[in-house]
């Protein structure tokens, strides 16, 4: 028996005016489009704002469904858009932020595993790494470098 240790590592911004002047637009882009998300059941909304290589900007939010799991991420809403009208554009970076009507959200928070596996789709077939920015509504901003911290021994399609 070994052990194998993987490692992620994160950079911490304190607040939004700390990060860089693009990656501080696209997260005011993301805060803005997450509240208009439709989350009526959850009452937690998700903004996700994409940059990609052609400076064009796609949004997302959460869209939920009264038959819960026919709902939507808000960072799905966004690559899958992003997919859709710009297949050959390289995604640069998204931008996150969640906040909940009922709940302080003051931490980072990351995005769920089904949306982690969807950007490992892009950030695998652009062959370049996509920077993710995640944020409560209030707070610290986590920076990833790439999807591979997020989502360490990821499944791809090298195994299918
Ligand atoms: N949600 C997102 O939009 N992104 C995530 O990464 C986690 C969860 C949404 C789904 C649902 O509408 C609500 O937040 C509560 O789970």
């Amino acid at each position: 028996m070994k052990e194998i240790s993987i490692t992620a590592t994160f950079q911490v911004f304190n607040a939004i005016d700390e990060l860089s002047e693009k990656a501080q637009s696209l997260m005011v882009q993301a805060i803005a489009i997450r509240k208009k998300a439709y989350a009526p059941y959850s009452k937690f909304k998700v903004g996700a704002a994409i940059l990609l290589d052609n400076g064009k900007v796609v949004l997302g939010s959460n869209q939920e469904n009264a038959a819960y799991p026919s709902g939507l991420c808000a960072e799905r809403v966004a690559i899958f858009q992003a997919g859709t009208l710009y297949p050959e554009a390289k995604i640069i970076k998204i931008a996150i932020s969640a906040a909940s009507d009922t709940n302080i959200t003051n931490t980072p928070i990351p995005p769920c595993g089904g949306c982690r596996q969807s950007i490992s789709e892009y950030e695998i077939k652009q062959e370049a790494p996509i920077a993710i920015y995640f944020m409560g509504e209030t707070g610290a901003i986590y920076k990833s470098e790439s999807i591979k911290n997020l989502l360490p021994l990821m499944f791809d399609k090298n195994f299918l």
